[in-house]
């Protein structure tokens, strides 16, 4: 009994070009947000420079108008785990932690990827929540092979964090992307080595596990449907990445700097003038 993928799970050479410029453009909002993301700032502001990049260079955000979705990107802070709303009213503070989630629809492919942003000085636990969820989704994509299986990735995410004293949430995942925003598979982090559907070259989809201080409990916002938070208050992070399998090993199109945008001036100082970055970003 294994499980494999549908055909139409599997993108032709030429899908999988266009889906890399779609993430290339991603990875180049995520770059401009790292640039510009500082204390002081709302997380309309953050939305505001997803949307400005994205549309000044032919892109849609993906986010804004999904099933009502209100926004351009998803800002995630402290203990809410995703799907944070931004908001004029939310205002970044030293030793907030972030999850800057950024989607794109490049003639009309998809992309998705997410990062962690430290603000000002955070206390070690803060620091180190995010530097273990960026180990969890590198042990994660190391895991992915062709002919392999989801659960091993998922095996690899759940042991580290475990092994860390965190838990990794159950009932959201990852998902197949590419020709739509969120396909085939549901992507779990907590499923056994070896189980759910095979790895077969052509599939694209997330790593992008949400680790929790505490429990891995959570509940959704009333007011607006979205947003997700801890149980318990603690502490959540999160981490997205794209992967193309492929016949002799595995992509992450987040990494992707093929084909970036041209011709703004961001990136002739994109992660270079340290001063230039209020806020300090952490594990590029
Ligand atoms: N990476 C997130 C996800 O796949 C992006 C969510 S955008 C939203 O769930 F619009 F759905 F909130
Ligand atoms: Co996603």
């Amino acid at each position: 009994g294994q499980i494999v993928p549908d055909r139409s799970l599997l993108k032709t050479p030429e899908q999988i070009e266009m889906i890399k410029k779609s993430a290339a453009l991603n990875t180049a909002v995520l770059d401009h947000v790292a640039a510009h993301i500082h204390a002081g700032m709302s997380t309309a502001e953050i939305d505001k420079l997803v949307y400005d990049f994205t549309t000044e260079h032919g892109g849609i955000p993906a986010p804004l108008n999904y099933e009502g979705f209100p926004k351009s990107v998803c800002t995630s802070i402290n203990n809410v785990i995703c799907h944070g709303i931004p908001s004029e009213h939310e205002i970044l503070i030293d030793g907030d932690i972030i999850n800057v989630d950024v989607s794109t629809i490049l003639n009309g492919y998809f992309s998705d990827a997410s990062r962690m942003f430290t603000i000002g000085e955070v206390s070690p636990e803060a620091e180190r929540i995010v530097r273990v969820t960026k180990e969890c989704v590198e042990l994660g994509l190391k895991a992915a092979k062709p002919w392999g299986h989801l659960g091993d990735i998922a095996y690899a995410i759940n042991s580290h964090a475990q092994e860390n004293g965190y838990s990794v949430v159950e009932e959201i995942g990852g998902h197949g992307i590419g020709l739509e925003f969120h396909e085939e598979p549901f992507v779990s982090y907590v499923t056994p080595k070896g189980s759910e559907m095979v790895l077969v070259p052509g599939m694209m989809f997330t790593i992008e596990p949400m680790i929790n201080q505490g429990s891995p409990e959570f509940y959704v916002d009333e007011d607006n449907g979205w947003t997700v938070y801890t149980d318990d208050d603690g502490l959540s992070a999160q981490i997205e990445y794209m992967v193309l399998i492929k016949e002799d090993g595995v992509e992450d199109l987040q990494k992707n700097t093929e084909n970036l945008p041209q011709a703004t001036p961001f990136f002739a100082y994109s992660g270079i003038k340290k001063d230039y970055r209020k806020g300090q970003f952490l594990f590029r």
